[in-house]
């Protein structure tokens, strides 16, 4: 292919390693487990994996509340065990890249333990520290944003919970110590990093108070009550109003050009893609970020292709103004989201446009970042027993409505099994066996397998069933692959009769595809006209086509049919 580096023509694959593949039988994913599904990886047809924190851990965050970076979580295994796993997938062609947690510790790093026992140790202005709280800010997952410590008398800040203090990072020494870990992985060969919640790292410098009148569980509670489209609309002003002085603040550029720096020391083009979507962060398209995430269309509650046009204009329109040219991210799912069957599914036809939004993700310019059990079709779980949430912040929201705002425990229970991550993180489905095969039997897995494994939506079962949505997203890659037009085309929207479906070109020197995305239970006739060709080979569609090649004039789609052809002249 082109001169494309490899992060642009890669598809990437996220391990939420907790819920991945248990190798030991203790209930929780591991690196064993891991290094035991590459081929499974492989055969998928993916080329890198982003691999969630693997990091030692008090687990309030799930990983992400780091208490040392430069070791590996002894549930998950040991450093020796990482590079088995990272010489592994080398050895399959998988790239690897980690999750950075910058803006934040764990309460118990070793950094902010020496921090917060006086005020005059050597790492006392490690972290954000002040007399007394400044403002009203709250923690984005458990109220108050400042919290108390007698040893020095004086609070420190966190945007989320209190258990991850924020590194100050206008601490020369910080940035040091934290550049000296983004040095151990790479120098073991690790591919780069996905940079956790850079938007956190400074704060307004004025520390100038909200104007919102509520607390967070206040204004969580509203958002949930919200109906009519002006307290809907309300309620996302205040949401932005909140933690408009804790987000984005200055600073950052400067500190991402510093980071870039440090990735460039690297041969191999070590990839930085920010959990991020503003495009700024990618400097000018060679001095900051390589790339940040297309999240403005993973936050629509329902895909449409109006949708799908505008979003693609905006994005596309602004990368391409970058001095260098910037390439685009594109994702439909994490950790922290609702799983693409749920999320974007209409109870009615989840299947069909879940296949639909896959075709989607590979078809549409830039690189792919695809959540684990997507593949599979795994839908959320909703806990409904408080007792079996993990998120913290769930189960933080859950006492506060109890306890603060006095709603009855069942509601109580509801709502935070519906806000909570866990649903989404649920172990991955291997088989229609007891724990759908990710822990052996009569073992209490971390978080509940969803019961749905035994009913087909497992990696084994669908292996063996040709029509699978397992073997559909394998045909997809495949595909892709083999055609790179899908991977480095240029990307034309074209004008259709109705709002239902959804079409595009792909174009490169050598081939141009034409992609129509229909969105809707009804079959439309097409009547397209691109200038300078006539017919339409098939190259792939989610149903069984009767022809293999069309005149263009003639072309149909059917219900939900997602079509990639080949035009020709
Ligand atoms: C973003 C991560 O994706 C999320 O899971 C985590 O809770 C926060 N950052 C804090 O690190």
């Amino acid at each position: 292919m082109s001169d494309l580096k490899w992060w642009q023509t890669s598809v990437f694959y996220q391990i939420y390693p907790r819920s991945f593949a248990d190798g030991n039988g203790d209930g929780i994913g591991d690196l064993k487990g891991i290094i035991q599904k590459l081929d499974y990886l492989a055969d998928l047809g993916i080329d890198a994996i982003w691999l969630s924190p693997h990091f030692p851990s008090p687990n309030w965050d799930w990983g992400y509340d780091i208490s040392d970076y430069t070791k590996v979580a002894p549930e998950y295994g040991t450093l020796e065990e990482f590079k088995t796993f990272l010489h592994e997938a080398h050895a399959r062609h998988i790239r690897v890249i980690l999750d950075l947690v910058l803006n934040h510790t764990s309460d118990q790093h070793p950094w902010f333990i020496e921090s917060e026992s006086s005020r005059d140790n050597a790492k006392a202005d490690w972290y954000v520290w002040v007399d007394k709280p400044p403002n009203n800010w709250q923690s984005c997952f458990d109220g108050d944003a400042w919290t108390y410590v007698p040893e020095r008398d004086q609070y420190y800040y966190h945007y989320f919970m209190k258990q991850q203090p924020d590194l100050n990072w206008h601490n020369p020494e910080v940035k040091q110590a934290m550049w000296d870990v983004v040095r151990f992985w790479l120098d073991l060969g690790v591919d780069g990093y996905r940079l956790d919640a850079i938007s956190t790292i400074f704060e307004d410098p004025n520390l100038t108070p909200h104007e919102v009148p509520l607390n967070l569980a206040g204004l969580r509670r509203l958002s949930e009550l919200a109906q009519s489209p002006e307290e809907i609309r309300q309620v996302g002003e205040y949401w932005v109003d909140m933690f408009k002085y804790q987000l984005a603040q200055p600073g950052l550029h400067d500190l991402m050009k510093e980071l870039r720096a440090v990735i460039n020391e690297y041969d191999g083009d070590r990839l930085l893609v920010a959990e991020d979507e503003d495009i700024a962060y990618m400097g000018n398209g060679e001095d900051e970020l390589h790339l940040v995430f297309n999240f403005p269309l993973l936050k629509v509650g329902s895909i449409t292709p109006a949708l799908i046009q505008l979003n693609q204009k905006e994005r596309l329109e602004r990368l391409d103004a970058l001095p260098k040219r910037g390439w685009p991210c594109n994702t439909l799912g994490n950790h922290d989201n609702s799983r693409i069957h749920t999320h974007f599914g209409d109870k009615i036809y989840d299947a069909q446009i879940a296949r639909l939004n896959a075709a989607l993700m590979f078809t549409l310019r830039g690189t792919p970042f695809l959540y684990y059990g997507e593949e599979i079709g795994m839908t959320d779980l909703i806990i409904t027993d408080p007792t079996r949430l993990r998120d913290t912040m769930a189960t933080w929201y859950y006492d506060a409505l109890v306890n603060d705002l006095k709603i009855d425990p069942a509601e109580a229970a509801l709502r935070a099994g519906e806000m909570t991550r866990d649903k989404n993180r649920t172990p991955m489905q291997w088989t229609s066996g007891p724990n759908g095969g990710f822990s052996s039997e009569n073992i209490e897995t971390w978080l509940p397998v969803h019961p749905n494994h035994a009913q087909g939506i497992n990696a084994r079962d669908e292996a063996k069933n040709p029509a699978s949505l397992l073997n559909y997203y394998k045909r997809l890659l495949r595909l892709r692959r083999s055609t790179p037009a899908l991977v480095e085309g240029e990307y034309t929207a074209l004008e259709v009769a109705t709002g239902e479906y959804f079409a595009f070109l792909r174009t490169t020197n050598m081939q141009t595809l034409l992609v129509v995305l229909n969105y809707s239970n009804q079959r439309h006739s097409l009547e397209m006209a691109v200038s300078g060709f006539k017919t339409a080979r098939t190259l792939f569609s989610s149903l069984e086509r009767s022809k293999a090649e069309e005149r263009l004039t003639n072309l149909t789609v059917g219900p939900f049919e997602a079509l990639i052809a080949e035009l020709q002249a």
